[in-house]
């Protein structure tokens, strides 16, 4: 095993102020070795600050940084082998794909003989073999990150770090490169930290997700643990399409929603006031005869069905008036099950997917 497939990255009590704002506040992370983290979180909430101080063009104002066993808090940029990807691509339209991708070895001052092969190996490695001497404007938008990835790669690094790489890409070609994104991380075996602000390209290519929201981690979780037990209200809306209920507890196991008892297979949280947050894939639709539960029960009456091609956004009304939304498959066996705007509706949530927050 290399070196590289042995380093983690741990931030420690990481701060960033910019004068009277708090860009980063007291953010603590240990990324495994070859792990592959998001950083997500909304506009402002200090994921590109968190990054840049990473790798080295942010100067925290407390804390540090280590790799491996190495401190590397005030290390410049360039001392720190870490390859980076921007979500503009900055790369040279002045030079061809193979000088692109050559770059930080001519900066790196390595030795010019080993230059042709390790460019040929990165841009094989991003399926663009052959493309040395192309120039920068013939190529398409996901041809040019490829070729940023290319560059990010050519001298191995032991960490990447990516800023919202794809954002600049329309949807399809995004959902391509997630996946191709994916599969260069298995192949590379490299640490990867990535910032997005689309909670669904986090879930979709990471290990573990961090959430940030002004400045602080709120939550660090692989995917699942992230979006079916979120921590708090917060994490709860950014990630899905979640409800979020006024509820009050009711004993050790359950809460109280109007007349409605739910029990959860999860510990409450603390406080008597709480959230229900309830995604709307999880709500099911009661057939008469698919459940023997007497709890976990909501009757409410439907409003809108709104047809979104692969499913169906349907809305309804709890007795209170409080406003409950779910999804169904678009499958006409799932439609059939949907009743009309204005008649009654009962729905079921298992007690594994009643998920309650603090208030
Ligand atoms: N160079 C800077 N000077 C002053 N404030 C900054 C600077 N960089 C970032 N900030 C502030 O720090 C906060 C976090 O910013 P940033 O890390 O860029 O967030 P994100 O990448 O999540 O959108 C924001 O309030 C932003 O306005
Ligand atoms: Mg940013």
């Amino acid at each position: 095993m290399d070196a590289r497939a042995k380093t983690g990255v741990s931030i420690r009590s990481a701060g960033k102020r910019y004068g009277p704002v708090v860009a980063l506040d007291e953010v603590s992370l240990d990324i495994e070795p070859g792990e592959f983290v998001s950083l997500l979180g909304p506009s402002g909430s200090g994921k590109t600050t968190l990054l840049g101080i990473l790798g080295g063009f942010v100067q925290p104002s407390s804390g540090s940084v280590w790799v491996g066993e190495r401190d590397i808090t005030f290390a410049p940029p360039h001392k720190r082998n870490i390859g980076i990807v921007f979500q503009n691509y900055a790369l040279f339209p002045h030079m061809t794909v193979g000088e692109n991708v050559a770059f930080p070895l001519r900066a790196r001052r390595e030795p010019k003989a080993g230059w042709a092969r390790k460019v040929a190996d990165a841009l094989t490695m991003v399926e663009l073999s052959g493309f040395e001497a192309r120039n920068i404007n013939q190529l398409s938008g996901g041809q040019r990150q490829r070729v940023a990835l290319a560059r990010a790669m050519v001298f191995e690094p032991q960490l990447i770090l990516m800023d919202e790489p794809l954002s600049a890409l329309d949807k399809q070609l995004r959902e391509t490169m997630q996946i191709e994104l994916r599969r260069l991380h298995r192949k590379l075996g490299a640490t990867i930290v990535y910032v997005t602000h689309d909670q669904r390209e986090a879930l979709t290519m990471s290990d573990r997700v961090a959430v940030l929201k002004n400045g602080k981690l709120v939550q660090i979780d692989t995917p699942e643990r992230l979006y079916d037990r979120p921590c708090d209200a917060f994490v709860a809306s950014f990630i899905g399409e979640a409800t979020l209920l006024d509820v009050s507890r009711a004993g050790d196991d359950a809460v109280r929603l109007g007349d409605a008892l739910l029990r959860t297979a999860h510990p409450l949280p603390r406080g008597e006031r709480l959230l229900l947050a309830v995604q709307t894939e999880k709500l099911v639709i009661d057939g008469g005869a698919t459940t023997t539960m007497t709890t976990n029960r909501l009757s409410c009456r439907v409003t809108e069905v709104l047809y979104q091609g692969e499913s169906l956004r349907v809305f309804a009304a709890l007795p209170d008036g409080t406003s409950l939304s779910l999804r169904q498959p678009g499958n006409h066996d799932a439609r059939r099950r949907i009743p009309s705007p204005g008649e009654p509706m009962t729905v079921v949530l298992d007690p594994q997917d009643t998920i309650v927050v603090p208030a």
